[in-house]
Order: C-alpha cells, then sequence, then structure tokens
C-alpha cells in the first residue's frame, strides 16, 4: 500500500482540524496540516529523547543550525550563515507581528487574497495596510508590478511577501522575484518573505527561488521566514526560523521579540535537526502522492464548469473560485454537504474556497464527491 494512503484516525488527539468538525460527519478539509505520518526518523528521534526523560531549558545546538544551512543550500543553493538566524519556538505567524512591529513606516503592502495574518499582523501593529491585488495571468495568480509601484506611499517600509503564494499556490519566478526586488531597492522597503510552503513544489517545472538569495543587495533588505512544520508535517510542534543577513535589522527583531516569542523547545529542536537532515526521500514521495491528489483536484475543477481553478505549483491547498454558483455563504453550504472547507472571507474573496487537500486520496475523493452533490444540487436550483 502506497505510504501515504493509510488511513491514520486523528480523533482524540486534540488536533484542531479534526475536533472542529468531531460529532458530525463533516470531512475536515480546512486548516493547513496533513493527515499523514511524519517521517519515521522523525518519529525515532522523538521517542528516543523522551526517553531521556529530563526535559529541562534547552539550547539550540549547532547540528541543527547545520541541518538547515545545508538542507537551503542544497535545495535553494543558498549559502547562509549561522548567526543570520534567529529561531522562534512561537511559529512564523508571530514573526510576522514582530515585523509588523518594528517597521518604521505607518503603511505596509500586502497582497490580497492572503493567508490572513499577513492582514492581522500589520493591525495588530497599528498599521495601515495596502493592499496589491493578485492578478489572473496565464491561467497563474501573480502581481501586477505596474499596480504594485503604483500603490507604494511615503510610509511604505514593508512589503509583506508570501512566496509559494497561500492561498493561490504561485511559486513566483526569477524574472518576477528581480522585478519585485527592483522595485523594494528603489523605495527603500524591506520584505519580510514568508517562505513556509517553499519545499512543497509541486510542479516538476517550477523551482523555489528565495527572494533573499538573488543579490547581496536584496539579502540585505530581507527578512526570510522559514520552518519545518508545513513540509514534514509537524506544526504542533512549533519550530521556525527567519533568517536575517543584515546585522542591524536582526538585532531590531532579536530586540523586539525578547522575552515575548520563546525559543524553539527541545523536542522541536530535535525533529527539527533530523528533518532537514534524514527526511528527503519522505519528502520526495510526498510532493509525488500531493501533485497526484492534485491532479484529481484539478480534473475535478475541469468537469465543472460552475468551478474555477488556475494552475496552481505548489502547497496542498487549492484556491477554488465558486462564484459562478452565486452563493451567499459557500462555506456554510459546503459545509451542509458534510465537507468542513476554509471560506475565502477571511483571505479577502468570500466567493472562494480553500481545500485542503493534504490527505489520504480516498478522503478526497470522498470529499470530492460530496462537492459535486452540493453543486449538483445548487446548478439545479439556478436552472
Ligand atoms: C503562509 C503561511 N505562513 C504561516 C503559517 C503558519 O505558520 P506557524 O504555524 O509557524 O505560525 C501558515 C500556515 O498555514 C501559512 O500558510
Amino acid at each position: 500500500m502506497e505510504l501515504f494512503d493509510k488511513i491514520i484516525d486523528r480523533s482524540n488527539t486534540y488536533s484542531i482540524k479534526w475536533e472542529k468538525y468531531k460529532s458530525s460527519d463533516i470531512l475536515p478539509m480546512w486548516v493547513a496540516d496533513m493527515d499523514f505520518k511524519s517521517p519515521q526518523p522523525i518519529i525515532d528521534a522523538l521517542q528516543k529523547r523522551v526517553s531521556h526523560g529530563i526535559f529541562g531549558y534547552t539550547i539550540m545546538d549547532q547540528d541543527t543550525i547545520n541541518s538547515v544551512k545545508n538542507f537551503i543550500k542544497n535545495n535553494y543553493n543558498w549559502d547562509i550563515k549561522s548567526e543570520w538566524i534567529v529561531w522562534n519556538g512561537c511559529g512564523v505567524v508571530s514573526s510576522m507581528n514582530v515585523v509588523s512591529k518594528i517597521t518604521k513606516g505607518d503603511d505596509i503592502l500586502i497582497n490580497t487574497p492572503i493567508y490572513p495574518h499577513f492582514k492581522k499582523a500589520p493591525q495588530n501593529a497599528s498599521k495601515n495596510i495596502v493592499e496589491v491585488p493578485m492578478v489572473e495571468k496565464e491561467n497563474r495568480w501573480t502581481i501586477d508590478f505596474n499596480m504594485f509601484e503604483k500603490k507604494i506611499t511615503k510610509e511604505c517600509k514593508l512589503f509583506m511577501f508570501c512566496n509559494p503564494y497561500n492561498p493561490g499556490g504561485t511559486v513566483f519566478r526569477r524574472d518576477e522575484l528581480e522585478k519585485l526586488s527592483k522595485i523594494c531597492l528603489k523605495y527603500d522597503i524591506t520584505i519580510c518573505s514568508d517562505e513556509i510552503h517553499a519545499d512543497l513544489i509541486l510542479n516538476p517545472n517550477a523551482s523555489h527561488i528565495p527572494i533573499a538569495s538573488l543579490s547581496e543587495q536584496i539579502a540585505n533588505k530581507t527578512i526570510t521566514l522559514l520552518a519545518p512544520s508545513k513540509t514534514f508535517n509537524i506544526a504542533g510542534l512549533q519550530s521556525s526560523l527567519a533568517i536575517i543577513p543584515n546585522r542591524d535589522l536582526r538585532r531590531e527583531f532579536q530586540k523586539e521579540m525578547k522575552d515575548i516569542c520563546c525559543g524553539v523547545n527541545l523536542l522541536a529542536i530535535e525533529a527539527t535537526r533530523v528533518a532537514y537532515e534524514s527526511c528527503e526521500e519522505w519528502l520526495e514521495k510526498l510532493r509525488l502522492y500531493l501533485k497526484e491528489n492534485l491532479e484529481l483536484v484539478q480534473n475535478f475543477v475541469n468537469q465543472n464548469k460552475s468551478l474555477k481553478l488556475l494552475n496552481q505549483d505548489a502547497t496542498f491547498l487549492a484556491w477554488i473560485d465558486v462564484s459562478k454558483l452565486k452563493l451567499n455563504d459557500p462555506y456554510e453550504y459546503f459545509l451542509n454537504y458534510g465537507v468542513g472547507l476554509s471560506s475565502g472571507e477571511p483571505f479577502g474573496d468570500k466567493n472562494f474556497l480553500r481545500l485542503n487537500f493534504g490527505t489520504q486520496r480516498s478522503r478526497l475523493k470522498e470529499a470530492l464527491k460530496r462537492m459535486e452533490n452540493a453543486i449538483d444540487a445548487r446548478e439545479k436550483e439556478l436552472s
């Protein structure tokens, strides 16, 4: 049996995803974690660490730092220095909040629709959001660079970038990243690049390029946020890192997070080291499995003229346009047919739904069948 086909019961494990619809027949296809077991080397390393039995205050070790550096070098051809890394055991979202607080300007640029914390973080820091809507071009979501430049105000000193893009799955190409960096350098804008989905590129013709790897100049203006959580399905362990080559920026970031954010906990340190060191083979298989799941979703959408999904290169999240169904509340509508999707509303467009296909294929097929029933019923109503 295919490694990722095995159904694993997640009930009674306090999973956010599964607790939400606990006592109902609703399939949870929402929050971004996967229903797969983490790679065996991670499970073994955690068991070994737990059996030691002493869990005192722990520091980050050089072996774990080296495992991240090697992984980034091997996968993205980016050489980073140990001292550039700032670990954050409170996760990428808290780093987004830290960055929003330290920016000097009152306005923060973001693309929309977007993972909701891109809006929440600036709001928490009492900053204004300058929205640059994503546009559809050559059947993928991308940035209109002229519009991006026109939207920049005097108060914009930060662009919060999501690459690969959640929810639309875009992996930005080198030429696009170069355009972005050129504009940001011209207006002296720091980039906070959330690259948490970097390792989940499903399109073999796309590859992830960390924007900071383009040049020393842009590295100096960039905070790159990474984590092993999505890639190796260890979100509950809370491990993340910010890569900040610029010493002054790094100090400001560290000063702001000090005493508020925590270090990476000792189990997460073990998991992080082993994840980056020994799980490439597992990851390769995962990407193939997710790619086939994405194809299933894409075929499903293609057969339903009421739905639309642009090409996506990455992530296990599909951003589906359901506007043709003319529903008041698309999320509630599909819920009534037994599928718990993410509502597009907090991302910025209520006519979309986000489907998490990081699950066993049999479950995905069942969810799509239920969606089909929902769509058929609505199309009948509309005709
Ligand atoms: C783009 C993006 N950033 C950050 C996060 C959350 O990261 P963390 O759990 O480390 O706070 C997610 C989770 O879905 C995400 O999609």
